[in-house]
């Protein structure tokens, strides 16, 4: 808890990945159950406010409670936690009736986002939707561990890449803003073609090389910037090499070393489960998926990551 014993402070983990379907509530509700069964106290948010089905992932049918309630009847969010038949597992469903998720106002986020960070657990998991939409990025911005989900193929890779860009971009912005310099990366990014500048990785040191000033305030405020990969449905070892690439994209074109926490395999019994209702740390507790799941959250909470190299990887059958 947070005023326990230990004083241990309440993490946030956000799960993200710019496209749908690619296993950002599995990995959500996964990690959720496996940090509650080493005695942990988890609130899951679904923060999918289009197409939430986290309870479904968990085994419980829709929540009466929703962000609705905190959004148009002015619930705290305190009140709307459901437990989802899990000791030490909270759920905040995220089904709107009728608010368009876009167009949730500015002080009605600021208010979420308070008290996300008012409540009183160990561990909060924020499951996202799909897409790059600004609301999607400052909630993802607002963990302190960003968890991105994508499948090796090209669709869910590009969608990936363009949600981090966003991400950085936006984080970016909002670190200059905070020093009252609001307007300067757009003004660098639209004189682009002036400046010799072709991706993000340019446009900061082009903005370092500005000043002193704007180096220092660069450099310390992205020194904790990490982005946490995650690779799901993997059928190979080239496809866990992967997760190898995205890192060294990351690198290239934007200027910072993107972690590969873990990979999961591609099993037909995660499909069979959630069609069952069934969480699936519980029922598979020792399949090959459950142990890569509890592998790759040891090496979040530790802020590790794995090294994959091709004479191990690429001729290995999972
Ligand atoms: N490791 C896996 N092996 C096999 N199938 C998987 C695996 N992970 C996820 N799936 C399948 O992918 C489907 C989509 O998963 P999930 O709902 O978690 O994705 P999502 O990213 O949350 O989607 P959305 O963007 O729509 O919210 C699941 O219903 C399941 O069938
Ligand atoms: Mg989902």
């Amino acid at each position: 808890m947070n005023n326990g014993a230990h004083d241990k402070k309440c993490e946030i983990w956000a799960i993200g990945g710019g496209k749908g379907g690619t296993g950002k509530s599995f990995v959500t509700s996964s990690i959720g159950t496996h940090l509650a069964s080493k005695g942990n106290k988890v609130v899951l948010i679904d923060a999918d406010l289009g197409g939430a089905n986290l309870h479904t992932l968990l085994g419980v049918s829709k929540p009466r409670n929703s962000l609705t309630d905190f959004f148009e009847k002015k619930a705290s969010l305190n009140d709307i936690i459901v437990n989802c038949g899990m000791p030490d597992i909270g759920l905040v469903s995220g089904t709107l009736s009728s608010l368009d998720s876009e167009n949730i106002k500015y002080a009605q986020k600021l208010k979420l986002f308070r008290q996300i960070k008012a409540i009183d657990t160990d561990y909060i998991l924020i499951d996202l939707g799909a897409g790059s939409h600004n609301n999607t990025i400052d909630t993802f911005l607002l963990a302190d561990k960003m968890i991105v989900v994508t499948l090796p193929e090209i669709t869910a890779l590009e969608n990936m890449y363009h949600f981090i860009k966003n991400v950085f971009f936006r984080k970016l912005k909002i670190i200059l803003s905070a020093h009252g310099l609001k307007d300067m990366i757009q003004d660098v990014w639209k004189n682009r073609d002036v400046h010799g500048i072709k991706h993000l990785k340019d446009v900061v040191e082009h903005l370092m090389g500005t000043s002193a000033h704007v180096r220092d305030i660069i450099e310390n405020e992205l020194a904790s910037f990490k982005i946490y990969i995650i690779l799901n449905q993997v059928r190979s070892g080239r496809e866990v090499m992967i997760g190898s690439s995205v890192k060294s994209v990351c690198l290239k074109f934007l200027g910072f070393d993107a972690q590969y926490a873990g990979h999961i395999e591609y099993d037909e019994s995660v499909l069979r489960c959630i069609n069952k209702r069934l969480p699936f740390m519980l029922t598979h507790p020792f399949s090959h998926v459950a142990k890569e799941i509890i592998k790759l959250t040891e090496n979040l909470k530790d802020g590790r990551q794995i090294t994959v190299t091709a004479d191990k990887y690429a001729n290995r059958r999972l």
